[in-house]
């Protein structure tokens, strides 16, 4: 099992028994070394998304880099989390989504586009159904109310949005809003990793608020929340096999 560590998770100081594996793919380095580590009796690894030094934006980050090397570690699911804006759900609360839209452009998106084989992948259900069930389990033995579904509107970044923006996308029928969810999702599908994620709601989103977004708010919601996340994937790890 292996988490990609978003936005606020800070808990990697409370992780035994680190080991560091610096992996680099054809694809290009990772954002970070991955640590691995063990919840229970289970091995685990962790990968921060944006670096060690939170040096990634969103637009910047090699996604392919990052999912081939957590598969040539051998993780046999992903699951990430995501700190997000919210359309259709408050501040605060932690939503399993399991639809996408995506927005983003100019990401590197496939691992078969090196010219020797066109490959099409099955996408109906982005998220793996059977992690998701997981991840919810994990909330509700955490006595944690989420919200059990949503659809997240992946954006470019590292911008936020404008208020029409956000408009359109709840008139598609996103839920939350957030940076990176996409291409992660996709590659993992691409080499058959089971994939879901964990997404905080940081903000309203653009124009759903009273004021401007300001960044001290998101951080501080990070910091009163973000424990949730290790929470919520640490009780998953007992359910997995
Ligand atoms: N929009 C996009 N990404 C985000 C937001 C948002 O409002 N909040 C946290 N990540």
């Amino acid at each position: 099992l292996a988490l990609i560590a978003g936005t606020g998770f800070d808990q990697f100081g409370a992780l035994e028994n680190q080991k560091h594996h610096d992996v680099s793919t054809a694809w290009g380095e990772p954002s970070d070394v991955i640590i691995e580590s063990q919840i229970g009796n289970k091995n685990v690894f962790f990968l921060q998304r944006h670096g060690s030094k939170f040096q990634y934006p969103p637009n910047k980050i090699n996604y392919r880099a990052n999912i081939a090397a957590l598969h040539n570690v051998g993780a046999s699911s992903i699951i990430a989390t995501a700190a997000v804006g919210g359309i259709d759900v408050k501040t605060g609360k932690i939503v399993i989504p399991d639809q996408i839209i995506d927005y983003t452009y100019g990401r590197e998106n496939t691992f078969y586009d090196d010219g020797d084989e066109v490959r099409y992948i099955d996408f109906t259900e982005p998220y793996h159904e059977g992690l998701r069930k997981k991840l919810i389990a994990a909330a509700r033995s955490a006595r944690l109310t989420i919200e059990t579904s949503g659809t997240y509107g992946a954006t470019q970044g590292p911008r936020l949005e404008t208020a029409a923006e956000i408009k359109r996308l709840k008139k598609d029928g996103c839920t939350i809003v957030g940076m990176t969810g996409m291409p992660e999702a996709c590659l993992a599908r691409e080499l058959s990793i089971p994939y879901a994620t964990i997404a905080l709601v940081v903000n309203p989103a653009a124009g759903l608020g009273t004021s401007k977004i300001l960044i001290s708010d998101i951080e501080n919601t990070l910091e009163k929340n973000s424990p949730l996340f290790f929470e919520i994937f640490s009780r998953a790890c007992e359910q997995i096999t």
